[in-house]
């Protein structure tokens, strides 16, 4: 089993997926830089470690990604999963995880990078819509990707209806990608990454 922590600072919604998955992955703990963080809870409630960094209190984003990077290198983990993360990561904290680094983005990358992309799909009306599991690099939003799933945008959405869809569809393709991690089954090349005897199609359409 390999180990992993999850960043996380809010809901924990795709936490609450990954623990329930039954993931050949060994949990070590869930940190947030938010102490209210409620998703901290999930951890809580399977005897996991919740640490609660609170990045308020450090001098810089430098220092606190310092701090991260001790609680990381002191559980061990081999894999970093970010979910719901909401802080901007140092470009020597991604430096040195590149490759063990997993980010959840609720479009299709690289469509609707950053914050507020359910707004964004509607502003632009798209017709479909959906999420992206990729390896994070230096630039945000953006990196090798793992797999993708999408769902229509219908004539009466709002930014809330269309992100419970996609939501939805954020904790089956989560779990999936983070099993394929662990089996070793992810491999990147020209910055592609290729999933090895996948179980089904690395794009989900869901209708
Ligand atoms: C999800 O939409 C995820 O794609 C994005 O932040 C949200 C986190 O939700 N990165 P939750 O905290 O996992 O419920």
């Amino acid at each position: 089993m390999i180990r992993a922590v999850v960043l996380l600072s809010g809901r924990g919604s795709n936490l609450k997926a990954l623990l329930e998955a039954d993931l050949p992955v060994q949990f070590i703990a869930a940190i947030s830089n938010r102490p209210d963080a409620a998703g901290l809870e999930f951890a809580r409630a399977r005897n996991i470690p919740a640490i609660s960094l609170d990045h308020k209190t450090y001098p810089s984003r430098e220092a606190f990604d310092q701090a991260l990077i001790q609680e990381i290198e002191k559980a061990g983990a081999e894999l970093i999963i970010l979910a719901g993360y909401m802080r901007i990561l140092t470009k020597a904290f991604v430096e040195r995880y590149q490759g063990r680094l997993i980010n959840i983005h609720p479009s299709l990358l690289p469509a609707f990078p950053g914050l507020r992309t359910h707004e964004a799909a509607l502003a632009e009306g798209v017709k479909i819509h959906g999420c992206t599991v990729h390896f994070v690099t230096p630039e945000l939003d953006h990196g090798p990707i793992i797999i993708q799933a999408a769902v229509p945008v219908l004539p009466n959405d709002t930014a809330e209806t269309l992100a419970s869809r996609v939501l939805v569809e954020e904790h089956k393709i989560y779990p999936l990608a983070i099993k394929w991690f662990a089996e070793g089954r992810l491999v990147i090349s020209d910055g592609v990454v290729n999933v090895m005897n996948p179980e089904r199609s690395q794009s989900v359409l869901s209708y």
